[in-house]
């Protein structure tokens, strides 16, 4: 299997990661995490059971957990350092998450064929062949569960800006589009219940451009995130704008195992 990133690459990043902050959707600085909740929550998290793959340092599952106490939630990484810090949060958090480290390329798995919901936020655009990392996370689902799958939009504005001001950062995406997305679920034989582009405008994803921060682009990138935030108080007080090609931060896709 064709990878952009490996194993030290993740450690790596895990190392020097400063701790982030818990899951926040209230006030319209977390509107963004409030769009990409709402849709997650139409899988049906209530009294499943749920498994997130690439679950290092996860905010999504300890807030997960405490809001859905009647289901149980599980999380998969194969770094050491990814597994400690979700661990830690869950902890911290008094979540009750089970860590679970291992390849989700793994053939046998005690988790297999297990999970009313599997979901990922950014993990199957990190490899060449999405029909295959798709094939692989749909292994975990019990016959007619569902799978969440979330990437960031390379394919729009952001992609591009991404690829300008961090061409290394940006070789480690595979730049779908929605159609190419959707068509590696086809390819996994997963039925496909819906499908679109996520969000409005999110320039705060370019923050991993920077591991400088000064010059021209970190000004230009700062003042883009300020333009994100205009956008998200109108939308939080007035109407959500809708999703595009060229601007949505986010692609999702919600399949099933049938
Ligand atoms: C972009 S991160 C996902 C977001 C991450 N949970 C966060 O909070 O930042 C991708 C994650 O997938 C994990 N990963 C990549 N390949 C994997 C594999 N073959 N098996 C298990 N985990 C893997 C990495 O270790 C990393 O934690």
């Amino acid at each position: 299997m064709d990878k952009l990133t490996d194993k030290p690459y993740w450690e790596e990043t895990y190392s020097h990661r400063k701790r982030a902050e818990s899951l926040r959707i209230d006030g319209f600085k977390n509107f963004m995490n409030s769009v990409i909740l709402a849709k997650l929550l139409e899988t049906g998290v209530e009294g499943k059971k749920v498994l997130e793959i690439g679950a290092g340092d996860s905010i999504w599952l300890p807030y997960l957990a405490k809001k859905f106490p009647s289901s149980r939630f599980v999380g998969v990484d194969y770094t050491e350092s990814g597994c400690a810090l979700l661990s830690h949060r869950a902890k911290s958090e008094g979540a009750d998450v089970e860590v679970v480290r291992e390849d989700l390329f793994s053939e046998d798995s005690n988790l297999h064929d297990s999970f009313d919901i599997v979901c990922s936020f950014g993990v199957v655009e990190h490899f060449e062949d999405l029909g295959n990392v798709l094939s692989a996370k749909k292994r975990y689902l019990k016959h007619g569960g569902v799978m969440f799958t979330l990437i960031p939009n390379m394919a729009g504005v952001s992609g591009a800006l991404t690829r300008r001001w961090n061409r290394t950062v940006y070789d480690k995406h595979n730049p779908h589009d929605l159609p190419s997305l959707l068509a590696g679920h086809e390819q996994a034989g997963l039925k496909v219940i819906s499908g679109g582009y996520l969000g409005s405008l999110n320039f705060g994803v370019l923050t991993g451009c920077f591991a400088d921060r000064r010059g021209l682009s970190w000004q230009m990138s700062r003042a883009l995130i300020a333009l994100s935030m205009s956008v998200w108080l109108f939308e939080s007080k007035i109407v959500q704008l809708p999703a595009s090609k060229t601007f949505s931060p986010y692609i999702y896709v919600i399949s099933q195992k049938a």
